[in-house]
């Protein structure tokens, strides 16, 4: 939720700056904002993406000499988003400026006591309170910037990751983070500080991320000076960081989103690569391996995350289930953080998060981790906050995932659960070994059969053509395939703004059936295992009331081909696996119709990838 980025070095701060927020938009981009600092404090701000900030900054052709700069692309939380909310935010005497990404809780007190106290206001943002406030203990102490920023961050209570700049001082830059991120980069004669390595990469692989309650002070000379709210200095290892270039670019393709698609092969075999082996017989996780026993000893199971990665929980809740044959739940980490939930020093809780960064399901551990449960993460972003926080975990590997509707870190999350599933029920001696064997095999075999499916990307867009005008959709699904119902109905409504539901095939009757007419498309996932009549006999219930059947069946299907409207052949595999191969066409339809309607695809209205806000 929001992308901050901020450089000090030799070069001309702005185009990297731009080309920095671009990095950076997945994160928000309802209006976006920079300061530079040359003499003067000069700060650029508009609605709308990073390019209207571009053509508003040519459109004044002003001086973009600076050296030192700071850029923000935001996600609206206080004050809706328009040129004067944008950040970044000046305080009241014109001398310093802020970037924020986060929420300060507590602004409305600390604005009225400054109003009280002669402050005014031009935004509705809680960030320009921050600022002001910042000020405001700078002046009646005369104090070095860093300083003023620590002590006025001890009266502050919320989410941060902030950079502030003052006039008078066009050398420095201070930076702060409390549970938003902040990633320091250092490269030669340059530095930067930005919520994520994206726009760092390019100059420098090396990098110190920040921790909760961390001030760090930056000098153009090269020093820096890292302390905690308390003032005690703190020590960080440099790290090297192994992201490259080509990794966070389109790659010939239109959007993000269909190179993401497409590079599901190749990342559901990065997910698995070394975990897995089944002409040996073998799988195994590192993170799980060292608390195995523990882990195999559990009561229960609770998995926790938001979005997509919360629909893949509850496909693991089917896995463990069934395969560890262990109690599972699954949470909403915004509703488990809240509800004062029993949590066992005996359950195992698994938290999911393809940025490591998401608000609630970060709240949810740390509720849960201080109640001496032990916490597994499932994270993509290396070294992340939850990545951070967690105990243990397994990281899934799918490379930086930039559209906002996630797609290969799904398939990724699906492919280290059913692993993790998998190693827990062959430890507890739950598994046949001929069916673990057949399972490790068919889990291999997936990156080629998502190759197949892609191939009948032009048969999925014709079948978006035929639906791309409803206003409505269905999905349903039972058994392991109800969850990616969910996930298919939430890519459609996510991108192509067409309102739809995902359903248990069965549970069609106790409303949804109501909705059903010659208009409404029903995506009916009818793969060939278990409760296959039952499926059949639901679509012969929406045919009968003239719905649009569109069937993902398996390879050879006779029966679904007489009654659907249209179908889609997926390959077969064993029924635990499903999901990684149903998923697909799900995707490519939601992305297809999602381009016909002429919606931005990899930055839907009001979405924003990495949710730092509770
Ligand atoms: C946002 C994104 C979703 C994502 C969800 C959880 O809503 O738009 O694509 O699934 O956050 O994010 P996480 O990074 O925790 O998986």
């Amino acid at each position: 939720m929001c992308g901050i980025v901020a450089y000090l070095g030799e070069k001309e701060a702005y185009p990297i700056l731009i080309e920095g927020l671009k990095r950076l938009e997945y994160r928000g981009y309802d209006s976006s904002g920079v300061a530079l600092l040359d003499g003067d404090l000069a700060i650029y701000k508009k609605k709308g993406k990073v390019k209207e900030l571009e053509n508003h900054v040519a459109s004044l052709d002003p001086n973009l000499k600076s050296t030192i700069g700071m850029a923000h692309t935001r996600w609206a939380t206080h004050g809706k988003p328009d040129d004067l909310n944008a950040h970044p935010h000046k305080s009241g005497n014109g001398r310093l400026a802020i970037i924020h990404n986060g929420i300060i809780e507590n602004y409305n007190t600390l604005k009225k006591a400054l109003e009280s106290r002669g402050h005014t206001f031009e935004s509705e943002t809680d960030t320009e309170v921050l600022i002001h406030l910042i000020e405001e203990v700078q002046e009646q102490k005369k104090l070095p910037l860093a300083e003023a920023v620590r002590l006025a961050l001890n009266q502050v209570v919320g989410a941060y990751a902030i950079v502030v700049m003052d006039k008078n001082h066009p050398d420095q830059l201070v930076g702060a983070k409390l549970s938003s991120p902040l990633v320091f980069g250092i490269a030669d004669d340059e530095y930067f500080l930005a919520s994520d390595a994206t726009p760092i990469i390019k100059y420098t692989n090396k990098v110190i991320y920040l921790e909760d309650g961390e001030v760090i002070s930056l000098n153009k000379n090269g020093d820096y000076d890292i302390r905690n709210l308390a003032n005690k200095r703190q020590d960080h290892e440099v790290l090297e960081i192994d992201l490259q270039m080509d990794e966070i670019e389109k790659g010939g393709y239109p959007h993000y989103m269909l190179k993401e698609i497409y590079q599901q092969p190749v990342t559901v075999a990065e997910s698995m690569r070394g975990r897995v082996n089944a002409s040996e017989g073998w799988a195994v996780l590192g993170g799980m391996s060292e608390h195995i026993n523990r882990i195999a000893k559990s009561d229960r199971i609770i998995l926790t995350a938001c979005g997509t990665s919360w629909v893949a929980a509850m496909i693991a809740e089917y896995l463990f289930e069934d395969l560890a044959r262990i109690p599972t739940e699954v949470e909403y980490a915004s509703e488990f953080r809240y509800r004062n939930p029993i949590i066992r020093e005996n359950d195992f809780i698994v938290a999911l998060s393809q940025s490591g960064e998401t608000a609630d399901t970060l709240a949810a551990i740390k509720h849960a981790k201080s109640k001496g449960a032990l916490i597994y993460g499932l994270v993509n972003v290396v070294g992340s906050s939850i990545a951070r926080e967690t105990h243990c975990g397994s990281y899934i590997h799918a490379g930086p995932e930039i559209g906002v509707a996630s797609t290969k870190a799904f398939t990724s999350q699906l492919t280290v659960l059913t692993l993790m599933a998998l190693y827990l029920g062959h430890h507890k001696g739950l598994i046949p070994e001929n069916y673990f064997r057949k399972l490790l095999a068919e889990l291999e075999s997936i990156p080629n059969k998502i190759a197949k499916i892609l191939k009948k990307d032009d048969q999925i867009k014709y079948i978006a053509g035929e639906i791309r005008n409803a206003s409505n959709a269905l999905y349903l699904g039972r058994g392991y395939n109800f969850p990616v119902a969910l996930e298919g109905a939430l890519k459609l409504k996510e991108i192509s703004y067409i309102h739809a539901e995902g359903y248990p095939a069965a549970e069609m009757k106790h409303g949804p059936i109501a909705l059903i007419d010659m208009y409404m498309p029903v995506i009916v996932l009818a793969t060939n295992k278990s409760a296959y009549e039952k499926i059949f006999s639901n679509i012969q219930e929406v045919k009968a009331r003239k719905g649009i059947v569109i069937a993902i069946v398996t390879e050879g299907d006779t029966m679904i081909k007489e009654v659907a409207d249209f179908i889609i052949e997926i390959p077969e595999t064993e029924e635990p696996l499903t999901p990684l191969l149903s998923v697909i066409p799900l995707q490519l339809l939601a992305y297809h119709i999602a381009v016909m309607r002429g919606c931005h695809v990899d930055q839907p209205r009001n979405l924003a990838k990495s949710v730092t806000v509770e």
